[in-house]
């Protein structure tokens, strides 16, 4: 996957300019769009970016506003390029937040050094969080149950982890018997004020490390869930912690969209029967139409290993997505974790399900590894995706038990 940057500017020949600098950079931007400053926050939301460059206006005022804006919505590192020779207004971009001021009038040179250093500094401070997203195929196949156990998971490997609870159902409280005093539908009632530390404060506590930030209870709240408020939770969940992991709902809604867009790998969870894979087929169109990169999806079969199912090779081929990891089917056990309220790898670290869901988080982490340079000016995203070796492959789940 390669990382994108977004130019945002009126002035066409600096745009240009600034587009070749960043694409020639070496530093993996494989995709550069380029806007007009009336754009923003549309695209700035829509997308993740690694890099933002607002080219300024002439007109102070406009490009401060854009860059506030940009700000609020986006983690991605965000420059501004201008002239130098006005240091009170250089101090005000850099206090909306803004990464580094590039003089435009050495504009290759500064700008080049500039990636450079940045790249560096986010690499080192780990801040660039991965999102997860986890969608069920059709009903009931698992996907919010393998959703907080990824997430406990995730949370042990690197610290700490987020769960964001965007279902209408809002499961995630009770599958951790967590009791959240606030909810999604909060922070987007009060999306212009909202900021890291109110974020923060809306998330509840697992023992686990995962800091879970709740859906809605009342379901006349869940119309209060809204596509810029999405977009905002994600960009500050993405600053703050390593992974976030997503529990989604059906792709129709405008702010599942805004959520999927944002995900760096979407986890699509189903059983091998007929209707999971008619309703796979069906997502999996959607998403391509509206733009969800195909490389970012992976199929994850849950409940598997039950008499009669559909052979685990002709569903990726009708697919044409890998299943990236086969979870078996253990009634049993799940019942009793959801009913305990204590996560599977908690309640039964050692059965089998349990350890099948470890590798999942293994191979979770290897695809989303920070980017890696590897001395040749190309990023190099660390191990493949269906290595037999890491992946438990439909004939290695039967070593499991
Ligand atoms: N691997 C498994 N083995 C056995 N039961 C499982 C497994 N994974 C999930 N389940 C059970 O399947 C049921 C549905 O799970 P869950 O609520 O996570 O599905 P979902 O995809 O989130 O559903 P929905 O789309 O309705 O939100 C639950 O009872 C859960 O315990
Ligand atoms: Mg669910």
């Amino acid at each position: 996957m390669a990382m994108r940057a977004l130019i945002v500017g009126d002035h066409e020949s600096l745009n240009t300019r600034v587009r070749e600098v960043v694409l020639h950079s070496g530093l993996g931007y494989g995709a550069v769009d380029v806007v007009p400053l009336a754009s923003v926050p549309v695209y700035a939301g829509c997308v993740h970016y690694e890099l933002t460059v607002v080219v300024l206006p002439r007109d102070p005022a406009s490009g401060l506003e854009t860059l506030h804006d940009i700000r609020n919505i986006s983690a991605s590192i965000l420059l501004a390029v201008g002239t130098a020779n006005d240091a009170k207004l250089v101090l005000r971009v850099l206090h909306q937040g803004v990464d580094e001021y590039i003089d435009q009038d050495d504009l290759e040179a500064e700008l080049e050094a500039s990636l450079v250093r940045l790249r560096v500094k986010r690499d080192a401070r780990g801040s660039n969080g991965r999102i997860i997203g986890l969608l069920a195929a059709s009903g009931g196949s698992g996907s919010s149950t393998l959703a907080a156990n990824l997430a406990v998971l995730l949370a042990r490997r690197h610290a700490q982890s987020a769960l964001v609870d965007l279902t209408a159902a809002a499961d995630q409280a009770v599958l951790l018997d967590l009791k959240p005093t606030h909810t999604l539908a909060d922070l987007c009632r009060n999306v212009n004020r909202m900021d890291r530390n109110m974020f923060q404060q809306s998330l509840v506590l697992h023992p686990s490390g995962v800091y879970l930030l709740a859906g809605p209870p009342a379901f006349d709240d869940i119309a209060l869930v809204t596509p810029q408020g999405v977009r905002q939770v994600l960009a500050l969940a993405r600053a703050v912690f390593p992974y976030v992991v997503l529990d989604l709902d059906r792709p129709v809604r405008p702010e599942q969209l805004a959520a999927m867009l944002q995900a760096d790998l979407l986890l699509l969870v189903l059983r091998l029967d007929l209707v999971s894979l008619h309703n796979a087929r069906r997502t999996l169109d959607y998403l391509k139409k509206v733009g969800v990169a195909e490389d970012r999806i992976q199929g994850v079969a849950n409940r598997y290993g039950q008499p009669k199912e559909l052979p685990s090779r002709k569903v990726e081929q009708a697919l044409g997505v890998t299943i990236l990891h086969y979870v078996p089917n253990d009634p049993a056990r799940m019942n009793l974790a959801t009913n305990k309220g204590v996560p599977v790898v908690l309640e039964r670290p050692r059965a089998g399900v349990s350890r099948s869901l470890v590798k999942l988080a293994a191979q979770v982490s290897a695809l989303q590894e920070p980017y890696r340079h590897n001395g040749r000016g190309t990023p190099d995203y660390g191990t493949a995706v269906a290595d037999p070796a890491q992946s438990a492959a439909p004939h290695q789940i039967n070593e499991v038990f």
